[in-house]
């Protein structure tokens, strides 16, 4: 799908970390494709998305961190708070345009939750946005 749209996608996995959690396969790749996927799809004008996987300590102990990033238009702050919404769609037009439905990010939030895990977005307009994943690591 990148290759199709002409965004480059880079991966990293941060060298020597344990990138470990006890979690559904199934759902965990459901999450990472559900992100990726728009991150091409969303993102396409900044030519390119950067997915990284990572251990970071909390003060509630390690947790695997997975990050997609994007360099398209990003998200205004005003529809942050609404993404996970189910139907949610910043633009309804360009998100039909592109075969959505609004329900990606509503089933995210439901796995990274059934995880005990925590999503953030971070975005600037005009920046791309920064979608994060965090779930507990296994030691
Ligand atoms: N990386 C992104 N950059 C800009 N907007 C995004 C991005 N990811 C999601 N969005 C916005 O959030 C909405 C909800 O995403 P999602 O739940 O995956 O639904 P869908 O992709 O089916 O439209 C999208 O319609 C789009 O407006
Ligand atoms: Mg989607």
């Amino acid at each position: 799908m990148a290759e199709e749209r002409g965004v480059e996608l880079e991966c990293t996995l941060a060298d020597g970390d344990r990138l470990v959690v006890a979690g559904d396969q199934d759902e965990l790749l459901r999450v990472a494709e559900n992100l990726v996927e728009n991150a091409v799809k969303y993102g396409r004008t900044g030519g390119r998305v950067d997915v990284r996987a990572e251990r970071v300590q909390t003060a509630s102990g390690d947790e695997v961190v997975l990050s997609v990033r994007d360099y398209g238009p990003g998200i205004a702050a005003g529809h942050l708070p609404r993404l996970t919404e189910r139907f949610y769609r910043v633009d309804v037009a360009e998100s039909r345009d592109k075969g959505g439905t609004g329900l990606g990010l509503a089933i995210v939030k439901h796995i990274v939750n059934r995880h005990r895990g925590r999503l953030a977005v971070e975005s600037r307009p005009g920046e791309g946005a920064t979608f994060r994943v965090a779930v507990p690591a296994l030691d």
